[in-house]
């Protein structure tokens, strides 16, 4: 079961955050449970940009997209940016919450356009905006603070999943005016798995107050309330994660120190050697130049093999595992990601590209393994 995780998500944790996640539990209330949960909450804002509240929630990140809609969707009208199955994931959630959802579709190999988004929120009104960072499913990055400014241009919310590219792709809540952000614990965080955590503007949440909940568990009006009477011991409806919470608390604490450009740096780094390595091995990538994201990299076979049986291939003989895609590219389409800092240590990198080239051989293809080592080193 265990192998190395080069997936994009869950992704590979630093010893000292599973130390922190393996201690005995704690409870999950009173004065000094409360200061790690308000501080921990905290500290996620500060990353993210945001002067806003954050809600650490049981779950994954998916628990987090069904907050921002019940929370804020219900009898909106809304929009969502759909360029793949992580788009088509949101469309679905939203659509659970309201009855008056249109998605503006992308193909699968580009990236969210801001002119079709302008043209979009000229023809119709729209109070409500939602888009992934990162289409997870393609490794497409979506040109959020362009897409941002258009939204507000318009007076809508904007609604952000940045599930898989919080803390590794810029991203600046305030100023760049993302009202709602949902992201998880286990990708750019660098956790377990276990917790959705969504960050809000502080006014919307004031504005909250004017209308009943319309759920319990995934209504932020809920949250808010707890927050606002329990606030010293209980600030929250539920049992939470607390190892899962001490696992985060670590892991920000070195985020913090390294600094976030210089961790969003690496990211940058490492995705640039990964794909010079993969070109050089004769592979494709998938997304487009310029459109690429940090924490994963999609690349196509190009026929010559089937991902698959490259899969497979690496689980058992190298003892790497990756991932395929989804639909209609899965037939061609590979993942590798690079979103924690141990996935984008060198020796994991050398290993599986390493291995790439063992199971091309294998299939009789000629690679130039030397050379995609020497890119990933250089
Ligand atoms: C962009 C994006 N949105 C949503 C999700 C769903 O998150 P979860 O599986 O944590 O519920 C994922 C998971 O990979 C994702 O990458």
């Amino acid at each position: 079961m265990r192998y190395i995780l080069m997936i994009p998500g869950p992704v590979e944790i630093s010893d000292d955050v599973l130390e922190a996640f393996q201690r005995h539990p704690v409870a999950h209330y009173g004065p000094e449970w409360t200061e790690v949960y308000l501080e921990t909450a905290n500290s996620v804002s500060r990353i993210l940009g945001s002067k806003g509240r954050t809600f650490l929630m049981p779950g994954s990140g998916s628990v987090g997209l069904d907050t921002a809609a019940a929370t804020f969707c219900a009898s909106k009208r809304c929009l969502v940016l759909n360029g793949g199955m992580f788009g088509q994931r949101l469309y679905n959630i939203v659509s659970a919450h309201a009855s008056d959802v249109k998605d503006l579709n992308f193909p699968l190999n580009t990236s969210v356009e801001p002119e079709a988004v302008e043209k979009a929120l000229k023809d119709e009104k729209y109070d409500i905006v939602l888009m992934t960072q990162v289409e997870t499913s393609t490794g497409i990055l979506n040109p959020v603070e362009k897409i941002a400014k258009i939204v507000k241009k318009h007076g809508a919310l904007f609604v952000l999943d940045s599930i898989s590219s919080a803390v590794i792709e810029k991203l600046e809540m305030d100023n760049w005016g993302i009202d709602v952000n949902v992201a998880a614990s286990q990708k750019g965080f660098e956790c377990p798995a276990g917790l959705g955590i969504v960050t809000v503007k502080q006014d919307l949440l004031d504005a909250l107050k004017d209308s009943p909940a319309k759920t319990w568990y995934t209504d932020l009006r809920v949250w808010c309330d707890y927050y606002d009477r329990w606030h010293d011991w209980h600030p929250f409806p539920v049992t939470l994660p607390t190892n899962t919470i001490l696992a985060l608390a670590k892991s920000i604490e070195t985020i913090e120190a390294e600094g976030i450009s210089s961790r969003q740096k690496m990211f940058i780094d490492i995705s640039t050697r990964m794909r010079k390595a993969l070109l050089a091995l004769g592979l494709r990538l998938y997304a487009p130049e310029g459109q690429y994201s940090h924490g994963l990299t999609a690349a196509s076979t190009g026929g010559k093999f089937d991902p698959a049986e490259m899969i497979a291939f690496l689980k058992k003989k190298v003892g790497i595992q990756i991932s395929g895609s989804f639909g209609d590219i899965k037939s061609h389409v590979f993942r590798i990601g690079h979103m924690s800092r141990k996935q984008c240590g060198r020796v994991n990198l050398i290993t599986l590209i390493n291995g790439i080239a063992l199971f091309m051989k294998s299939k009789g293809l000629s690679v130039q393994l030397e050379k995609a080592v020497e890119r990933l080193m250089e």
